[in-house]
This record gives structure tokens, sequence and C-alpha cells, in this order.
């Protein structure tokens, strides 16, 4: 345990950790974790990885970091190309970052940016959407809808539209979910008129939502219509895939499962798997020819974009999901594994939800699973859950306040791409297991 002061959460002391080997993380006092939620989905590839550590300790050897305005390097072009080809050619420019905030930060200029070099100088509002989470540096925290990281900071705060979420399981009152996607886009076209299209930049969404919602896809059908939208009053789409990309619904692209193509597109947690610091904004031919044509280029990106280790742990790591087949495993096997705890969960009364895709899977809990009530958020539920799993040797993401900002509790799980089937049997027994220690102490 840390006897630092200030270093702790709000469940108490956390434990130090020491090593890590695949699935499994060691803390300083020997105990094993099993890493269900890959820490906040980012370690796609488990730990300790022998191939992605040789590929950073070769490049250290060499040099750690060429400065993007001095040198370009094999690992970056490299990785470059992996990542727009891994995108089916959606995207012809990026800029590297060091993690999903700056990403989408750049998104966010990016757009901005591209408006200017048009000349339509007006367009310079954003529509989000509530209960997402976007990052924490001011314009991500601005889009973002999590009131309680918001509040200290309002005022300086953008003004931004947060139309409602895309939630299946928790529509907007008296909306069937069969006619969830519709209602939302008649919501959304009605925002950008209120506003004047003239006025509007860009729609920002997650196309999975990840911490806020606790894993929720959007309906079918919704990513089209919103697509369909941004052209008709000409917004730029821009898709928040920092939790959900890379990989980890089972396409590279989240929003490749729909068909859709954004105009912007962040990426971070996957790409290099935690191994070294690494995210990045990519964005199309349409948006970024003017930009270039007008001002020679982004005025986007910081000292360390395209850190040269970083681009060679992003690039193994590709490779290796790449070589290995990691996003058909992630794509079958999630399918298995989520239908394999909605039976095991089936049991506890308040499981109201188990849902998502490929290797991102929400679990919602609730009073009561016909009415879908949340608990008192004074019960911190979700904290519960998680003390619970760490004494039980599993790691899990719970998170708070998907129903309104302050109630809900739920559950995420991430597991890495290469879980043995053993490991994601042992992720289940202990979530499950956790989830019923939890309900029991704090009854
Ligand atoms: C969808 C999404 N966007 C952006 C961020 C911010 O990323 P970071 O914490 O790396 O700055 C997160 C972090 O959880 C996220 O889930």
């Amino acid at each position: 345990m840390s006897a630092v002061p200030g270093v702790g959460s709000a469940t108490g002391p956390l434990p130090k950790v020491a090593w890590g080997r695949g699935s499994y993380l060691y803390d300083t006092t020997g105990k094993q974790y099993i890493d269900g939620s890959g820490g906040p989905a980012v370690y796609c590839l488990g730990h300790g990885h022998p191939e992605v550590n040789a590929a950073i300790t070769e490049q250290l050897g060499r040099v750690a970091h060429g400065y993007r305005y001095i040198f370009t390097s094999d690992p970056l072009e490299e990785l470059s190309a992996h990542i727009l080809r891994s995108c089916d050619g959606a995207f012809r420019h990026l800029v590297y970052v060091s993690g999903g905030s700056e990403a989408v930060e750049s998104c966010l200029k990016i757009a901005l940016q591209y408006w200017s070099a048009v000349g339509e100088p007006s367009r310079r509002r954003f529509i989000a959407r509530k209960r997402s989470w976007h990052g924490n540096t001011l314009g991500a925290l601005s889009v973002s809808e999590f009131a309680e990281r918001q509040r200290p900071f309002e005022g300086s705060l953008l003004p931004v539209s947060h139309v409602s979420a895309a939630n299946a399981y928790r529509p907007p009152e008296g909306v069937e979910p069969a006619d969830l996607a519709e209602y939302l886009s008649a919501e959304l076209e009605a925002e950008i008129l209120r506003l004047g299209p003239e006025r509007v930049a860009a729609f920002i969404f997650e196309p999975v939502v990840g911490a806020a919602g606790g894993v929720v896809p959007a309906p079918p059908g919704y990513a089209q219509k919103v697509r369909a939208l941004c052209d008709k009053y000409g917004l730029l789409l821009i898709a928040d895939e920092v939790m959900c990309g890379s990989g980890r619904c089972g396409t590279w692209r989240a929003l490749a499962f729909d068909g859709v193509v954004p105009d912007i597109m962040s990426i971070a947690k996957g790409l290099a798997g935690g191994y070294l610091p690494l995210g990045a904004a990519l964005y199309s031919a349409r948006v970024g020819e003017p930009i270039i044509t007008a001002h020679g280029g982004v005025f986007t990106g910081h000292t360390f974009s395209g850190h040269t280790a970083a681009c060679a742990a992003g690039l193994a790591v590709q490779k290796i999901v790449e070589r290995d087949g990691l996003l058909a495993r992630v794509r079958d096997k999630g399918e298995a594994f989520r239908a394999a705890l909605g039976e095991a969960l089936a049991p506890i009364e308040e499981v109201g939800d188990v849902r998502g895709r490929g290797f991102f899977i929400g679990i919602e809990l609730v009073q009561d699973r016909a009415g879908k009530q949340p608990f008192p958020p004074d019960r911190r539920l979700f904290q519960a859950v998680s003390v619970a799993a760490m004494e039980l040797g599993l790691i899990c993401y719970p998170c708070s306040g998907n129903v309104d900002g302050q109630s809900g509790d739920t559950v995420i799980l991430a597991p890495p791409y290469n879980a043995s089937d053993a490991e994601l049997e042992e992720i289940l027994e202990k979530q499950k297991a956790a989830i019923e220690r939890a309900l029991a102490v704090t009854r």
C-alpha cells in the first residue's frame, strides 16, 4: 500500500504495482490480479509483452525521440501507414499526440481550423451528447457531459450543445427503443436548425460510449442518420474512438461496424496498448487539403508529437494485433464472452443489463430489473464493486453516474485481445463474485 500523502483513491490507499505478464498484474506484496478491464480499456495485449518490450528497447538503444520539426523516423512512418491502411482509406492525414484528451482537443481544433481555411469562420459551435466523456483538457471537457468533473471549471468551458445520449436501455421518456434512432436524429436536426447550420462546426460523439455510460453502443441506424445530417448541413463529423477504437470492438475503427466514415477521428488507449503514451487525431483529405492550402498545415501538436519510441511501441502492438488475427478473435470471443457473462449474471436480480461489442462490455446494476431504478448514489455501489474485485484479484472498471450524472452504477470489462479462454472464464467468475460481495456489503 502507498504511504505517499495524496496517493490513493476514494476507496483507500492503492496497492503498489510491481510487475505484469500477459493478463496478470502483481503488486509489491506478491498478490496477483487478472486484468479484466485492461485498466481503463487500454492494455489490449496485456502486460510485459516481450516483442513490444524488445521493440521499445531496440528503439531506445538508437534514439528515444527525434523532434517532429527536425526528423521523421521509420517507426513514425510505418505506424502512420499502418493506421491509415487499417482505416480503409477513410483518412489521409494524422497528427500524433500523447493521449486521448490531446487527441480530442486536436480533433476540435482541426475542425475549427478547417472552417477558417474554407472561409466560414462563423462555424464555431460544437454539438455533443449527454452522458459522454471526451477528456480533461478544456476543449475536450467542454464537449463532455460529466457534471461532477465539469462543475469546478464552469464559466471557462466552451459553449456546447448536448443532445440526448443514444442509449437503447435508457431511451428518453416515451421513446420506444425501435424509434430511438429516428428520435435522436430529429433532435439533432432541430438543434442544428436552432443554432443555425452556419454556426455549427461539428458533431462529436463516441460510437460506443465508454466510462460515462458504461459501454453503450448506439442503436442500429443511428450513426448513418448522424452522418446524413452532417452532410445535409455541411457539419464535420468527429468520432471519438479513444476508448472504443483501435480494435476494442472487433473492427479497427469502431464505426466500421456501422459502415460510417467520420471526417475526423481520435484514437489513443489501445493504439500503443499502454506500453508508452500515444494517441492521434486523423482527418480526411476533404479536411486536410484546404488547411494545407490556407495555412500550410494544422496548428496543433506538441513537443512529443510522434515521439519515436512511442511510435515504435504503437507499431509493435499493431503488428502483433494484425499478425495474430486478434480483431477476429475479439469479434468471435467477444460475443461468446458477453453471452456467457449475461447467463452467469442472470440470477443476480440487480444486474439490469449486460451489453457491448467485441471485448468492450458493460454491466449495469439496478435496484429492480423491470423498473431499471438505479441505486441511490450514496450507496457507492460502483466503488464497492471495485473494492470487492480487488480483494478477489480482479481488475475491472466500475463507473458511476450513467443515469443522470450522479446515480447509476456500471462496470466495464475490456480484457486484453489475447486473453485466453481460461482467463476469460476467470474474469467472469471473479466479476460475478465481486458483484455479489459488493451487493452484500452495501445492503
Ligand atoms: C472516449 C474518450 N475520449 C477521451 C478520453 C481522454 O483520454 P485520456 O484520459 O487519455 O486523456 C477518454 C478517457 O477515458 C475516453 O474514454
